[in-house]
């Protein structure tokens, strides 16, 4: 399905009648049978707007929490906004651009897991004229502010506020030691000068989305590792075929790493960016244990990792990987889950590896990633997890982010944020990703068979196509859910809570004009999942990306991530700190008097 319209879109009748255009007309619209009970929407919705703060519905209050360079101990400095702080104080402090979060009950302390998943040149380093590194501690800043902070926090009189000294605080860096597990461990493949039994890697980075086990520990996913990586000792490196599948080049040199550590120079160590690309566990309640990359659940630039237990007792989790024409992919645990069993950890060490293939006609398959389906050996699978996904026929998806499964109904949402290349050469367009040159995307969702999510038979369908009705009456309009009210562009975030509703965050053009006129800043939304309708709850500051969502354990506090506010122009955004302060990324808590029952329902 290629056709285009004389003025370059798609035309109405070939997405709404040509074949691969089912998952548009008949499903968007018709929507599966729902089984989620209705959900209250309890507010008035917001408007778009392009303010440089955080905008909620009548009622309802914010705060900071958190933001990059605030110290977790009281030795550390305070953030230094004229300095930006030097790599000691970061190694100190909240890192940067925080993203995924989950909140956890530890004992009657309340314990935020935030990932950093990466720093803006012009704003960490505030290197305006160079826009790069410009000395050692620059780089070394740059790779304290990366990673996951752990922190203690506590409700007093200024809110929810960081517990300083906490025995709980932990900053979790690039250069963390942490165990490797499953198939990856002990591999050749995995073997490096520093660690040649390749048992124990170092760090973690490029932290997106997250998500939580039933037994109550922490998973931080690894997405876009490949931008560590370059090659000063030689610029001429060329990356193999397999390396090149996950984007490692010689010249990627934005974060200086490989200038102050040669294992982050692939020429001199191409073993190492095959030990990035996983699901890391971390056991919050105990500060001193070492993080675990699983192998056995894939490699690949992971964007969050919804677990659930599914109705016959296996882990299940359910992962995206984030790139144009890349896979979703769900784990599925060799052995059953039992509540309070030992080392349930060990579940995420053995397992299967699918990925998805939606057909056009509303019904799926996960596809099984084994010897006999990939011709590779399973440690190779776990690695080599894109190649694998191919050899299988998996569906190429317009970037798939987070997916959350609704605790109300047996069924799993996914945010296709955008592609640019849908309709290009091997990205034809499809019915579950129905639209070339896609810049809006779409959220798809599916209901396992039997009720089951370890299940390989599925249903799905779209559950909106994000669109600008007042600039298009095609499908770029968007599905019959999206009014010049609630449109949005390029969902990303996606969570469920306890009650069944769904959040929906955004990380898309914030320029309010052209294709996205009307849409103003990165915001968050409500959806009902039986009704499909949407509203709009929270746009956040300028230039930002809302991202990250949990709760308190009481349920009456909604905590939200605002990532790189100001990314392109700093001067223009002075979020959170107004003045004429420099922005910086931050966790914001937000709640409303009276307001109970939100939060993640327990898990199983
Ligand atoms: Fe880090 Fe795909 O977002
Ligand atoms: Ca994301
Ligand atoms: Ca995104």
């Amino acid at each position: 399905m290629s056709e285009l319209g004389f003025d370059g879109v798609v035309s109405r009748r070939t997405v709404l009648l040509g074949g691969a255009a089912f998952g548009v007309a008949a499903f968007a619209d018709a929507a599966l049978p729902p089984k989620a009970e209705a959900v209250a929407m309890e507010f008035d919705p917001v408007n778009a707007n392009q303010e440089d703060t955080i905008t909620l519905p009548d009622g309802y209050t914010w705060h900071v929490v958190a933001s990059w360079g605030d110290p977790l101990w009281s030795s550390g400095n305070a953030f230094d906004s004229t300095s930006r702080g030097t790599a000691e104080s970061q190694a100190m402090a909240f890192g940067d651009n925080n993203d995924g979060m989950s909140c956890f009950a530890v004992g009657n302390r309340t314990l935020l897991a935030v990932n950093n998943e990466y720093t803006n040149p012009m704003i960490v380093w505030g290197n305006r004229a160079s826009q790069r590194y410009e000395n050692e501690d620059d780089i070394r800043k740059g790779m304290n502010a990366h990673g996951v902070s752990m922190m203690e926090i506590r409700r007093g009189a200024q809110g929810w506020q960081v517990v300083k000294d906490s025995p709980l605080n932990r900053r979790i860096t690039p250069d963390t030691p942490m165990d490797i597990t499953g198939p990856g461990r002990g591999h050749d493949l995995l073997k490096t000068r520093e660690d040649p039994q390749a048992v124990l890697a170092l760090g973690t980075f490029n932290n997106c989305g997250n998500g939580r086990t039933p037994w109550g520990t922490y998973l931080t996913c690894e997405e876009n590792f490949h931008s560590y990586f370059h090659s000063p000792s030689n610029p001429d490196w060329t990356p193999t075929d397999a390396l090149k599948r996950y984007g490692v080049k010689a010249s990627n040199d934005r974060y200086g790493w490989a200038t102050i550590a040669e294992r982050f120079d692939p020429a001199l160590e191409p073993n190492e960016p095959n030990r990035c690309g996983y699901i890391v566990e971390i056991d919050p309640a105990n500060p001193i244990a070492r993080p675990r990359k699983h192998t056995a659940m894939g490699r690949f630039k992971h964007e969050n990792c919804e677990m659930v237990v599914a109705r016959d007792g296996h882990i299940v989790a359910y992962m995206g990987d984030d790139e144009r024409g890349e896979h979703l992919y769900k784990f599925v645990s060799s052995k059953v889950y039992r509540r309070g069993m030992d080392n349930p950890s060990t579940l995420l060490e053995d397992g299967t590896l699918y990925a998805a293939r939606f057909d056009e006609n509303g019904t799926g398959v996960w596809l099984e990633l084994t010897p006999e389906t990939t011709g590779m050996d399973t440690a190779e699978i776990c690695i080599h997890t894109r190649q694998a996904a191919t050899a299988v026929g998996a569906t190429t998806m317009d970037r798939p982010e987070w997916v959350t499964a609704n605790p109300k109904a047996i069924e799993a949402y996914c945010c296709l944020t955008n592609n640019k290349n849908r309709g290009k050469s091997g990205q034809p367009v499809n019915a579950v990703n129905p639209r070339p040159n896609n810049q809006y995307g779409q959220i798809v969702r599916w209901i396992p068979a039997q009720g089951n999510h370890s299940n390989q038979e599925f249903k799905w369908d779209l559950f909106v196509m994000a669109g600008n009705p007042t600039v298009y009456q095609d499908a770029y309009s968007g599905s019959s859910n999206i009014t010049p009210e609630n449109m949005f562009n390029s969902p990303d975030g996606l969570a469920f809570d306890s009650q069944g509703r769904l959040w929906i965050q955004t990380d898309g053009n914030y320029s309010n004009a052209g294709d996205f006129a009307g849409m103003g800043n990165n915001q968050m939304l409500l959806a009902d999942a039986r009704t499909r309708s949407i509203r709009r709850f929270l746009v956040g500051p300028r230039e930002c990306e809302v991202t990250g969502i949990t709760w308190s354990p009481d349920r009456t506090t909604m905590f939200v991530g605002i990532q790189h506010p100001g990314e392109r122009n700093p001067d223009t955004c002075h979020f959170p700190d107004g003045g004429m302060s420099i922005p910086r990324s931050s966790v914001i808590a937000v709640e409303k008097p009276g307001w109970f029952g939100l939060g993640r329902a327990a898990i199983g």
